[in-house]
């Protein structure tokens, strides 16, 4: 079986640091071009100039709109084509319980992490995969499947994104959508988690250690190749056993 990306042009976004970056490297050394999209552009060109592949950046926020369109349109400009989107990036501004969240916290976690990928797909569905169908991953979280103390806010949008990744996936075959639910992976968005429990819960893990990004990274690859191409509207859980961890 062979797991390569060849020819292929990946847009991924959230893509300046942690789980995104490391899609956006693996998907590069697998051959594929990568547009790089984050806030941020000199980190982008920073990240951008780690990887060693046909990369381009440029700086947008996953919940403006009209950003998107620019980025879409940039990407199909700079390489012809977008045959991989990944809808990575988001936000989590609200910890506690969910009845106590604020209305504009609530607005601005979805406008990243669900309204973003929703509409992300509809500019790249509409402008390139409706032709030429390719895949459109979302980066959920094992929160979306189960409830979790202080996630509640967050986890509501990873929830809505697996189901969207299903209902996506009915709705635009033969293009693919995918969906990946990492447990606690290692990045600043979870450093919080990491520091204060990490090493208590990774002892726990049957894996015995935490979650890289480039465990998530492998996964995204090999769901964008074509070695799974009869897979679409799944989201795969990756989380080193946390869910089959028996409680002690
Ligand atoms: N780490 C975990 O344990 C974990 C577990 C489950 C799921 N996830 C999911 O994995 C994905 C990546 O998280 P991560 O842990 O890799 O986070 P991270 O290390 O904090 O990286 C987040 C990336 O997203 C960008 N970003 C943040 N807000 C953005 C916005 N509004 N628009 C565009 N880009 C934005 C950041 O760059 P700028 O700040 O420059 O924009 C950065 O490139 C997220 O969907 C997260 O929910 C993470």
């Amino acid at each position: 079986m062979e797991i390569s990306l060849k020819g292929r042009v990946a847009l991924v976004t959230g893509a300046s640091k942690g789980i995104g970056f490391a899609i956006a490297k693996t998907m590069a050394e697998s051959g594929a071009k990568v547009m790089l999209s984050s806030r941020k552009e000199d980190q982008l060109r920073a990240a951008a100039a780690n990887i060693n592949g046909d990369t381009e950046v440029f700086a947008a926020n996953a919940g403006d709109l009209d950003a998107a369109s620019k980025c879409v349109d940039a990407t199909l400009e700079r390489f012809g084509a977008v045959d991989i989107l990944v809808n990575n990036a988001a936000t989590n501004p609200y910890f506690g319980k969910t009845l106590g969240v604020d209305e504009s916290r609530f607005a601005k976690t979805f406008d990243v992490n669900l309204k973003g990928p929703l509409f992300w797909s509809q500019i790249v569905y509409e402008r390139w995969m409706n032709e030429h169908p390719g895949v459109i991953m979302n980066i959920a979280s094992v929160g979306g499947m189960r409830a979790e103390i202080g996630l509640g806010v967050y986890n509501l949008t990873k929830a809505a994104l697996i189901h969207m990744t299903r209902q996506l996936a009915s709705e635009l075959g033969p293009s693919r959508v995918v969906g990946i639910a990492p447990g606690l992976v290692k990045t600043d968005f979870a450093a919080v988690l990491v520091d204060n429990f990490g090493e208590t819960l990774a002892a726990r893990l049957p894996t015995k250690r935490l979650g890289e990004p480039q465990d998530i990274a492998n996964l995204a690859v090999f769901l964008a190749s074509d070695a799974a191409s009869w897979i679409t509207g799944e989201t795969y859980v990756i989380d080193g056993g946390a869910g089959v961890a028996g409680s002690a």
